[in-house]
């Protein structure tokens, strides 16, 4: 597979959305400009997000839709139903990205379930096959044993955690990153020196965090639950930080995950 696909910059995440507001919320989305949309089954809000879209009228070329497929729908007949399912609720023909969740290493079905999904994009059910919270080993051996790679990576990625290995192998191999939890679900905001630095570029740490994570061509899901936040959220992408800066925020690191290690979910 070559990989020539190029993400939306900003798209918004719906993990943790409860099924009751989810479908105003897209509208509000939609509404500030938001074209992407970060679903998965396991969150349990794909038929409010396709209620959402349906209603907007856009023609279907004008929005992008992942979906994921969970831990428990792994193997190649779990994939096929469980794309299927998620293409029900959503109400499309076809998903843009699919992606396996995690890769649940003790398993051992991730690659069966790459090379189903590699089948599944031929049949046009898929646009682009993606995978989420992969090490480069799992990478290297879809890669080794399939002779394929995704055309995405979805991980979790902030100022504390910046996954410079992986990403480093991902740009050698086409593939494209993704930050989840691109706010460290909502840590930034406690953190003084990033508020010295916001103020330094005179934005808010949220704007701060994501155009630093867009500098490097990542591009962000992040979630948000008022209009405020949505556009707040959305404008970074005109927002250019300095030099000095992003040098500073390559600094933060230090290897802190909000979330499980990929390798210890299972
Ligand atoms: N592939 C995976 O395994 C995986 C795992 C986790 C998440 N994800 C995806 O990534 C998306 C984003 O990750 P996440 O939701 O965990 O964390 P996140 O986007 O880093 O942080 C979300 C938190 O930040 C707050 N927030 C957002 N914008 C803000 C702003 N401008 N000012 C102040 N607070 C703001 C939100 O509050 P309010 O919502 O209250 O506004 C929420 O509490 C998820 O929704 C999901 O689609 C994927």
């Amino acid at each position: 597979m070559t990989n020539s696909f190029t993400p939306a910059r900003i798209g918004l995440g719906l993990f943790k959305v409860p099924v009751e507001s989810t479908q105003a919320l897209v509208e509000e989305a939609l509404d500030v400009g938001y074209r992407h949309f970060d679903c998965a089954s396991n969150y349990g809000n794909e038929a409010q997000l396709g209620a959402a879209l349906s209603n907007s009228g856009l023609d279907r070329s004008n929005f992008t839709v992942t979906s994921k497929a969970w831990i428990d729908e792994l193997g190649p007949t779990g994939i096929q139903d469980a794309l299927k399912r998620s293409l029900d609720r959503l109400g499309l023909d076809s998903v843009d990205i699919y992606m396996i969740h995690w890769p649940a290493p003790e398993r051992d079905l991730y690659v069966a379930s790459f090379q189903e999904m590699l089948l599944l994009r031929q049949d046009g059910l898929i646009k682009n096959v993606g995978v989420s919270n992969f090490h480069i080993d799992y990478l290297e051996r879809l890669r080794q044993e399939i002779g394929s790679l995704p055309v995405i990576n979805q991980v979790e990625r902030h100022p504390y955690l910046q996954q410079q290995e992986l990403f480093t192998y991902h740009s050698k191999h086409g593939i494209a990153s993704q930050a989840w939890g691109p706010l460290a679900r909502a840590e930034v905001f406690a953190d003084s020196r990033l508020a010295s630095l916001a103020e330094r570029v005179g934005a808010s740490i949220a704007q701060l965090v994501l155009a630093w994570q867009l500098s490097s061509a990542v591009s962000v899901i992040p979630k948000a639950s008022s209009r405020k936040r949505l556009e707040e959220n959305l404008t970074s992408a005109d927002l250019v930080l300095p030099e000095d800066v992003l040098k500073e925020l390559n600094g933060f690191d230090r290897d802190y995950r909000t979330g499980p290690n990929p390798a210890d979910k299972n």
